[in-house]
């Protein structure tokens, strides 16, 4: 067992983790954090996405043990009981989910590109290949975070899709 030190989502904490724990079960099973999601734990599909230090990376190829000192942001710190980021919104208002499996991955990885500037439509299908999607047809998804990133999100008064 080693002890490990991480900031979680603002959240600082210390617990003894074996070493061989991955990043993803650490979250979910120690923490309590079930919106990172785990499909392949082969580093393939994406929805285990989470940021280390700022940077996107996948929890299914990280040992906890490797997070130590470091911040983690999950899904659940992007909005937490606030309103949601202008990316949450903008896949609300794009349909851009539809079972849900992958989108914390992609929010996560989203985020990450976005903090780094404007990126172009490209860049947004550049980053969509490293995520699985079954259900949308990345196009919506591509479509929102296109918006988020050009800041073209309408008035929150403004009139929303029935049903939405
Ligand atoms: S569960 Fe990590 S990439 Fe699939
Ligand atoms: S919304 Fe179902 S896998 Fe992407």
């Amino acid at each position: 067992m080693t002890e490990i030190e991480v900031v979680v989502n603002g959240q600082r904490h210390r617990e003894a983790v074996e070493d061989r724990l991955l990043l993803t079960d650490f979250l979910r099973q120690r923490l309590g954090l079930t919106g990172t999601h785990v499909g392949c734990e082969h580093g393939v599909c994406g929805c285990c996405t989470v940021r280390l230090d700022g940077v996107a990376v996948r929890g299914c190829l990280l040992l906890a043990v490797q997070a130590d000192g470091c911040e983690v942001q999950t899904v659940e710190g992007l909005a937490g009981s606030g309103p949601l980021t202008a990316l949450q919104e903008a896949f609300r208002r794009h349909f851009a989910l539809q079972c849900g499996f992958c989108t914390p991955g992609i929010l996560m990885a989203a985020e990450d590109l976005l903090s780094r500037g404007t990126p172009t439509r490209d860049e947004i299908v550049d980053l969509l290949s490293g995520h699985l999607c079954r259900c949308t047809g990345y196009a919506p998804i591509v479509d929102a975070i296109e918006e988020a990133a050009a800041g073209a999100l309408p008035p929150a008064d403004e009139p929303r899709p029935e049903g939405t």
